[in-house]
């Protein structure tokens, strides 16, 4: 791929296309948001050339669609049968099926990444879905551009996006949740504030570092630091007769549920 314009360029859009920038430095990039503010942000990392309104769209070898799925339809007016037929069109909105954007756009060939935040430092999970007119070595070329900034996780059934959406694209969010909590509970034992933020980050950091470098599953290590009757023994009990498994289970099923809304 040599061209891309990005219509909107927000915190996941930037992120993205940043990353693969990084890798991809001959790549041709026009960005357009409606207020120009952070379409001009994302231009000059990327020494792309910011479009001024959707009057003279250019001809490029793919359209990425990053506004919210609430702005998706004031966009595809703008766009509908403007688009070379002959272009992808990726879009990593939350919950829009192909089957609507096919619909509002008139386009054929049709990507779904569903992106994470993480991806702004290379390590990033990228869930990817390609409809029935992208050829096998287009999926090729598309799965390079994402996966060196993330592993991309292919699917056939598109409703798995949907599904995993609330887990992979929402879950940087968990993860900082938990980070928060830590560092509130060791704010109220008394830990200063930068302390506290600091050792959280560390928990956090270490944990993952040992995990993805380590032969044991997440299970097997969380075994290794609880000894029975011990401390750790203790707090996981409570965990577990609390329902953490099922409140998360719950919540991720909540995500899938307004992923669906959020398509209609
Ligand atoms: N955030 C994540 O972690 C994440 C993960 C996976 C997927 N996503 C998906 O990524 C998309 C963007 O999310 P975000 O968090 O980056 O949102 P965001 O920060 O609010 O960015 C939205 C961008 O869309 C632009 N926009 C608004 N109306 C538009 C229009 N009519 N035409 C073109 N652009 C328009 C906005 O322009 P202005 O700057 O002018 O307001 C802004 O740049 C969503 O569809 C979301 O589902 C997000």
């Amino acid at each position: 791929m040599k061209s891309l314009t990005v219509f909107g360029c927000g915190n996941m859009a930037s992120a993205l296309v940043r990353g693969i920038f990084e890798t991809n430095r001959d790549l041709k990039i026009s960005t357009y948001t409606p207020t120009k503010t952070r379409a001009t942000e994302l231009a000059n990392v990327v020494s792309g050339i910011v479009l001024d309104s959707l009057d003279e769209i250019p001809h490029t070898d793919a359209y990425l669609i990053a506004c919210k799925p609430q702005q998706f339809d004031e966009l595809s007016e703008n766009l509908k049968l403007k688009l070379p037929p002959e272009s992808f069109v990726i879009s990593i909105m939350a919950g829009v099926p192909t089957s609507v954007i096919k619909a509002k756009l008139g386009a054929e060939k049709l990507v779904r990444v569903m992106p994470n935040t993480p991806t702004l430092v290379g390590e990033g999970i990228s869930l990817m879905y390609f409809n029935e007119s992208i050829t096998v070595s287009e999926k090729e070329g598309l799965t390079k551009l994402f996966s060196d900034t993330s592993k991309v996780y292919t699917f056939s059934d598109e409703e798995m996006i949907e599904k995993l959406s609330g887990l992979t694209a929402s879950g940087p969010a968990y993860v900082f949740e938990i980070a928060r909590i830590v560092a509130a509970i060791a704010e109220n034992y008394g830990v200063d504030k930068d302390s506290s933020n600091e050792m959280a980050k560390q928990l956090l950091f270490g944990s993952s570092k040992m995990m993805s470098t380590s032969e044991f599953n997440p299970e097997e290590l969380r075994e290794q630091v609880t000894s029975k009757n011990g401390i750790t023994y203790e707090a996981l009990k409570v965990f577990q007769n609390e329902g953490l498994e099922p409140l998360f289970s719950k919540a991720i099923g909540s995500a899938y549920k307004r992923a669906k809304e959020l398509g209609k």
